[in-house]
């Protein structure tokens, strides 16, 4: 078990498509390692095993995961190209969905980390001989060393989602990154205007981007009205003070049964103590901040509040142009503020903070049109159902997003300050059911122009 250690001084750069060397991708293994360790370091065995909610799988089994798949795809495959289904059985998503992952024999904690070691030494052995310059386009670029150290970083957020839900007392996070101050005053529900017309989306980058994000294409949009920020907690508390859960005509039928169902009156982890609401983010509950993004609301409630302030969810297409195009100079961004890789004063990443931060809070953190926030904080729901763009093809493995394409899922974008830096982007897509509310997710609404 490693200890619990300050949080280092520079952010990772493996995950950057320009570091290619491998003593980077032998760093960022490491330092992805490190984090991984950081987290579940003051957990007990029951901790580790217990399953916290049907949701979610027990943590070493998440653990005893992100080394199968190492193991699968930076050993086996690099011998001989394998199926996503050869992952050892216990380890196998599919063949163990999560809410039977509680009744499996798991490993001891020690015994994990022993095999997650043993994996680790012949990954950096054969790293050695690994051609990352001219050998086929799994590992063109390091790109296959990066697909296994976004999964880990993927599955560190979803270890944070089962941490919050976490059984017996609270989990107390080994380090609280304080957010930044002051921040830039901005008027909640204000919007700016996209104009419109032709635009490039998505990504051709093979170093370090899902099959899902690619190809880049081009589309006409309609000029479109977006919101500067994330809704907040104080714009949803008039949703709910005026009715919003009761009200029929601000769902649709599929968003009214799932309410009837959940009887919800909040988000997810809000509680109400006499007078008002406050919220539980790990082991900190405060009164409800009205400056904050809403979090943990599901599709249903963000598309009720968007009916009911007028407006409607953006589409993921809207989405992007309102995070990376620039209309001025018709170009793209890789980030909301830029090409520079994200650091600490650039937006909420990278889980050290352990909650949101005010709107506002990084003035750095604007889209070429003047959108804030559109990375870090709360993922954003969009309106869009998940499917492949134009020309979409599946690399390397169905199992990744194909398998997921279809109208059961609704695409999130943007991040959440429980997702790594290495794991997000201006074109990275997520997706989860339209009931989800255990994840790091909010929205900010739209409305045609
Ligand atoms: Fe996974």
């Amino acid at each position: 078990m490693s200890t619990i250690r300050a949080e280092p001084a520079t952010p990772p750069t493996a995950g950057r498509p320009e570091d290619t060397s491998r003593a980077t991708v032998a760093a960022g293994l490491a330092e992805a390692r490190d984090r991984t360790f950081q987290l579940v370091a003051s957990l007990s065995r029951d901790d580790l095993h217990r399953q916290h909610d049907p949701l979610m799988s027990p943590v070493v089994w998440d653990l005893g995961h992100i080394a199968a798949f190492e193991e699968l795809w930076l050993t086996r495959n690099l011998s001989g190209v394998i199926e996503f289904a050869e992952m050892p059985g216990l380890y196998n998503p599919f063949e163990h969905p999560r809410r039977v992952r509680g009744a499996l024999e798991l490993p001891d904690l020690l015994e994990v980390q022993a095999t997650m070691a043993e994996i680790r030494a012949r990954v950096l052995d054969r790293l050695e001989t690994a051609d990352l310059i001219g050998g086929p386009t799994l590992l063109r670029d390091g790109y296959v060393y990066r697909m296994v150290l976004q999964h880990e970083y993927q599955h560190d957020e979803t270890i944070i989602q089962t941490l919050q839900l976490k059984q017996g007392a609270p989990y107390t996070p080994p380090v609280r990154r304080s957010l930044p101050l002051p921040r830039a005053t901005l008027d909640p529900g204000a919007m700016v205007r996209f104009p419109g017309g032709e635009v490039r989306l998505g990504t051709d980058d093979r170093a370090t981007a899902y099959d899902n994000e690619r190809p880049r294409y081009t589309t006409q949009l309609a000029p479109f009205w977006i919101d500067v920020t994330p809704v907040t907690n104080g714009q949803y508390l008039e949703f709910m003070e005026n009715g919003g859960y009761r009200r029929r005509e601000l769902w649709t039928d599929a968003g009214w049964a799932w309410l009837t169902e959940a009887g919800v009156v909040s988000p997810k982890h809000w509680v109400e103590d006499g007078g008002g609401w406050s919220s539980r983010s790990m082991d900190v509950v405060a009164p409800i901040d009205p400056s904050h993004p809403v979090c943990h609301v599901c599709w249903h409630e963000a598309d009720a509040f968007a009916r009911f302030a007028g407006k409607r969810l953006p589409t993921e297409a809207e989405w992007e142009a309102a995070a990376s195009w620039d209309p001025a100079t018709a170009t793209q961004r890789p980030y909301p503020w830029g090409d520079a890789a994200w650091s600490p004063e650039l937006a909420n990443l990278d889980q050290l903070a352990f909650r949101t931060a005010p709107v506002g809070s990084y003035p750095r953190n604007v889209s070429p049109i003047g959108c804030h926030g559109m990375i870090g904080d709360v993922w954003e729901w969009t309106a869009s159902d998940l499917a492949g763009y134009p020309g979409f093809a599946p690399f390397p493995y169905r199992e990744y997003s194909e398998a997921f394409f279809g109208p059961e899922y609704k695409v999130l974008r943007g991040g959440s300050w429980a997702t790594r830096p290495g794991a997000v982007r201006s074109t990275f897509r997520n997706w989860d059911y339209p009931i989800r509310r255990q994840i790091f997710s909010g929205f900010r609404c739209a409305r045609d122009a």
